[in-house]
């Protein structure tokens, strides 16, 4: 692997102790998967930030780094939202030792914005090379912007920022992007805009690490951020293309590629309303991944003059809370909560319901396991109305 006079010096020590142990982790990632140089980056997104999720290791591991980061760096969610967090219900040891994780971040000079969209928050651009770690950002960087990221680990996403390079290998690379697999979504006018997750959940199992390309649907943005978050979920889809709509799948062609010559696996609508099903629910969470302003608006039109029955908890980026303070205002005078900072997987706030209803194919995948609850998937409106006992 190819190193640069200054690579040469961090390696042997010369910048202090922290940035020549990021420089090895690096190497090591690079020289595992064949790369041949690192590739500078504009941004990373480090994983590893909730205290559930790192632990007492993890913290001592944060607390030996002595180092700054080279390029903007924000976290994933945290385990509690920041200054709300008793009202969360988490307990107050748990709340000291998350406080600690985010010190450590602090000192390192990570942004303390925690949150699964960066990318509401930091402009990224097509063909910027990243180093992203949550799967659903990574899906979204590299299938909807174009930007080019691996899945990273929370180490090795914080090495390359305090480095300010990432090894130049997987989808950094054009060859590593090209669709492996093709689905048709044969639903028609039933397709509706919750069906996104479903689908995802779906095609993910289906596709394992493969790239897809989908054929057949026309999602917007948010409905993207679903699809590719539900995929990284159920599957480790890490990069799609829709045919037309993605940036990328429009110069497929002219790189040599025809998908008719595809495996192509069809989903109908009957197999996507199968996902769906009735049952008694005791919480409800939206924002999986973390909301957009436009999906806020909806709550809050949907929760106008009403007040909720049981819990109904939305979550998103602290700048897009901030940013809409008036939808927030709504959502919570009807006795819902909105939190930023944290997520339904990551927060032990959630711990503690029998069955959660919600409208993400993530979040339908991952809470059994995560948050010890039964999960059930419902449309926005559906969740909503549950919330509400209608
Ligand atoms: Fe984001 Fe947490 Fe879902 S990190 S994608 S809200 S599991």
């Amino acid at each position: 692997m190819y190193l640069d006079s200054d690579d040469e010096k961090i390696l042997a020590g010369e910048y202090g102790e922290t940035r020549r142990k990021m420089m090895e982790i690096l190497v090591a990632l690079g020289k595992v998967f064949g790369a041949e140089k690192f590739v500078p980056i504009t941004s990373a997104q480090v994983a590893g930030a909730s205290y559930k999720t790192i632990g007492k290791w993890g913290l001592e591991w944060l607390r030996s780094l002595d180092a700054r980061v080279a390029v903007p760096a924000v976290l994933n969610p945290i385990g509690m939202p920041r200054e709300r967090w008793q009202e969360m219900r988490i307990p107050s040891d748990f709340a000291e030792k998350q406080n600690a994780v985010l010190a450590a971040y602090r000192r390192l000079g990570v942004k303390l914005e925690c949150t699964c969209t960066p990318y509401y928050i930091n402009r990224t651009s097509y063909g910027d090379h990243v180093a992203w770690s949550e799967s659903s950002a990574v899906s979204y960087a590299n299938s909807v912007i174009g930007a080019r990221t691996n899945r990273e680990g929370g180490p090795s996403a914080l090495a390359a920022a305090i480095i300010g390079k990432t090894p130049y290998y997987g989808l950094h690379l054009w060859e590593n992007r090209m669709p492996q697999v093709a689905f048709h979504i044969e639903a028609g006018d039933t397709l509706h805009a919750n069906h996104y997750g479903a689908i995802g959940y779906l095609a993910g199992r289906e596709a394992g690490n493969r790239v897809p390309i989908f054929t057949g649907i026309r999602p917007n943005r948010d409905q993207l951020k679903a699809l590719g978050a539900a995929m990284a979920a159920s599957g480790a889809v890490a990069l799609y293309h829709v045919d037309g709509i993605t940036p990328d799948s429009r110069v497929l062609k002219e790189r040599g590629m025809d998908i008719s010559s595809l495996e192509t696996i069809t989903i109908t609508g009957d197999e996507i309303e199968a996902i769906f099903e009735e049952r008694t629910v005791d919480a409800v969470a939206i924002g999986c991944p973390h909301c957009s302003e436009d999906e806020l608006e909806e709550i809050a039109g949907l929760l106008k003059g009403k007040t909720v029955k049981i819990p109904l908890y939305v979550f998103a980026a602290r700048g897009v809370v901030q940013a809409n303070s008036n939808l927030v205002g709504t959502i919570e005078e009807a006795g819902a909560k909105v939190w930023e900072d944290t997520c339904i997987v990551v927060s032990p706030g959630m711990d503690h319901f029998g069955t959660i209803m919600v409208n993400s194919g993530k979040a339908f995948a991952y809470v059994p396991n995560m948050c010890g609850a039964a999960a059930v998937l419902g449309s926005t409106e559906e969740c909503i109305a549950a919330a509400l006992g209608e």
